[in-house]
C-alpha cells in the first residue's frame, strides 16, 4: 500500500494485497429473456410499457442478451483479469408468482453462472434484489406492504440454498433509497407510484427485508460474510440561508443515513421522521433489532454530490465538470465519504460496489472505442479510494459500473456506463480503452500517473 514519487515525476498507486478489482452489472439492465423458462413479469417489465417513462421508450427485453451469452460474457471477464463480479438474481425467473413456488429452471442459470465464475477463478458477488419486484407481489401493495419484506426472506432462503455452497459474500438490497424514493415518492423509478407516506413505509419494509434475509444467510450459509449495498450521494447547501441549509440537513438523512443507520443500530434520524411527519407506525416492536444485525461488510455505491437549494432552482455552472447524464464529477467526495463513513460507523469493511460514468465514447478507424473521459474518472476516484484506504478506512475492494454498455433505467440505452461496448445490433462487445487500463490496474495491482 504505497503511493511513490520517483524523481521523473510520475506516481505510482500501489493498492494492498489481495484487494478486489471487479465490475458490477444487475439483471434488469443486462440479461433480456423476460419470459424464458418460466420467468414471469416484473416491476420493470411493466412499467417500461407505460408511456412516456423511458426516455427513448425502450426496456430491457433484450438488453445485452446476458442470458442467453452469460458464458463468453463471463470468458470476457476472465481475459480481462478480473478478481469479481457483482450481477444481481431476478426474482421473477426463482419465484416467478413472488411467493410459493420455486421455479428450479431460473436458478440453473445463476447456478451455472456462479460455476462458470469460480471455474476461471472470479469471486461471484450476487445482489438479491436490484429494483425488479415481481409484478404480481406490486400487485398486493409492493414495499409498502410488510408480507412483501417476508416474501423477499422466502426468496433468497432459495437462492441461498441453491448457491449458498459457492457465495463467499451475499448482499441483499442494492440501493433501497432508489427503491423508495424512486419508486413510491417521486415515480421516476416503477413501479412508478407518488406519495410520500408510501415511501416511508417501503423504506422500512426494504430495511426489514434486508434484516429478515440476513437471519436467512446466518442460518443457512453461516460461514458467508452478509452485507448490503448502498448508495451515498453527500450533499452541500447551495447558498448559506437557512433554508437551504435545513433543506440538505433533511435530504442528507433521506438519502445518505435513512439505510445505514438502522443498519447500524442508531434508528431512523428521529428529527427528519418529524420533519417529514411520518409517524413510524409501520415499525413494529423488534424490527430495530431484525435490522441492526452485525453486517460483515457495506457496499458503496458513488457517482456524485449534490448541490440543495431549498426550491430546487441550483443548476451547475459551466465550469463544472459533468458526465453525460450532467451528474457532477467530484472524486474528493469520495475520499470524505470513505472517511465519514469511518468515522461514524462500525462496519468491519467496505467495498466500492458501483463507481463509474456514462460519457461519449469515440470510434476509431482501427475499431478501437476511446474513452479517455470514463478512464480518468475511474483513475481519478481509484486515487481517492487509494488516499482513504491510507487514512485507515478499510476499504477492500473497487468494481466499476459497469461491465458492459445496458439498459439505464428511466433513461433507457441513451448513457454509456460500459468499459465494454455493446452493440445493440449485432450484440458484439468491445472493451474500450478503459477496459484495457482497469484490467492492467487488476493485474498489477497498481497504477501510475505522470
Ligand atoms: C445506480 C444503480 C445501477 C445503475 C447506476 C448508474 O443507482 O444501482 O443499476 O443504474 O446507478
Amino acid at each position: 500500500m504505497t503511493e511513490t514519487n520517483t524523481s521523473d515525476e510520475t506516481t505510482t498507486f500501489a493498492f494492498p494485497e489481495g484487494f478486489t478489482w471487479g465490475i458490477a452489472t444487475s439483471s434488469y439492465q443486462i440479461e433480456g429473456a423476460p419470459l424464458a423458462d418460466g420467468k414471469s413479469p416484473s416491476i420493470w417489465d411493466v412499467f417500461c410499457r407505460k408511456e412516456g417513462r423511458i426516455l427513448d421508450g425502450s426496456n430491457g427485453d433484450q438488453a445485452c442478451e446476458h442470458y442467453a451469452r452469460s458464458a463468453d460474457d463471463v470468458q470476457l471477464m476472465s481475459a480481462l483479469g478480473f478478481s469479481a463480479y457483482r450481477f444481481s438474481v431476478a426474482w421473477t425467473r426463482v419465484i416467478p408468482e413472488g411467493r410459493g413456488t420455486v421455479n428450479a429452471a431460473g436458478l440453473d442459470f445463476y447456478d451455472r453462472l456462479v460455476d462458470d465464475l469460480l471455474n476461471v477463478g472470479i469471486t461471484p458477488v450476487p445482489t438479491l434484489y436490484h429494483w425488479d419486484l415481481p409484478q404480481s407481489l406490486e400487485d398486493a401493495g409492493g414495499w409498502v406492504n410488510r408480507e412483501t419484506a417476508h416474501a423477499f426472506a422466502d426468496y433468497s432462503e432459495a437462492v441461498i440454498e441453491r448457491l449458498g455452497d459457492r457465495v463467499a459474500t451475499w448482499t441483499t438490497l442494492n440501493e433501497p433509497f432508489v427503491s423508495a424514493n424512486h419508486g413510491y415518492v417521486t415515480g421516476e423509478h416503477a413501479p412508478g407510484r407518488t406519495s410520500r407516506a408510501d415511501g416511508f413505509a417501503a423504506s422500512h419494509h426494504l430495511n426489514l427485508a434486508h434484516g429478515l434475509a440476513g437471519q436467512r444467510v446466518r442460518s443457512i450459509a453461516p460461514d458467508s460474510r452478509l452485507a448490503i449495498v448502498i448508495n451515498f450521494t453527500p450533499k452541500r447547501p447551495a447558498t448559506d440561508s437557512e433554508t437551504d441549509r435545513i433543506e440538505t440537513y433533511h435530504r442528507n438523512h433521506i438519502e445518505n443515513r435513512w439505510y445505514s443507520d438502522p443498519i447500524a443500530g442508531f434508528g431512523y434520524p428521529q428529527d427528519t421522521a418529524d420533519h417529514y411527519q411520518w409517524d413510524q407506525s409501520e415499525v413494529h416492536v423488534g424490527d430495530l433489532d431484525v435490522i441492526s444485525a452485525p453486517i460483515d461488510l457495506l457496499g458503496v455505491n458513488y457517482y456524485t454530490r449534490d448541490t440543495v437549494s431549498a426550491d430546487d432552482s441550483y443548476t451547475h455552472g459551466s465550469d463544472v465538470p459533468v458526465n453525460s447524464m450532467g451528474w457532477e464529477i467530484h472524486p474528493p467526495s469520495l475520499g470524505h465519504l470513505l472517511r465519514e463513513l469511518r468515522d461514524r460507523y462500525d462496519f468491519p469493511s467496505y467495498l466500492i460496489t458501483e463507481n463509474g460514468a456514462p460519457m461519449p465514447d469515440q470510434h476509431r478507424a482501427d475499431g478501437r472505442v476511446v474513452d479517455h473521459d470514463r478512464l480518468a474518472y475511474i483513475r481519478d476516484h481509484l486515487i481517492e479510494v487509494h488516499g482513504a484506504i491510507a487514512d485507515g478506512c478499510p476499504v477492500e475492494g473497487y468494481l466499476v459500473w459497469s461491465f458492459l454498455d445496458n439498459f439505464e433505467w428511466a433513461w433507457g440505452y441513451g448513457p454509456k456506463f460500459g468499459i465494454v461496448e455493446v452493440d445493440q445490433a449485432t450484440q458484439a462487445r468491445t472493451p474500450k480503452l478503459s477496459a484495457e487500463w482497469f484490467s492492467q490496474v487488476a493485474r498489477t495491482n497498481q497504477f501510475t500517473i505522470s
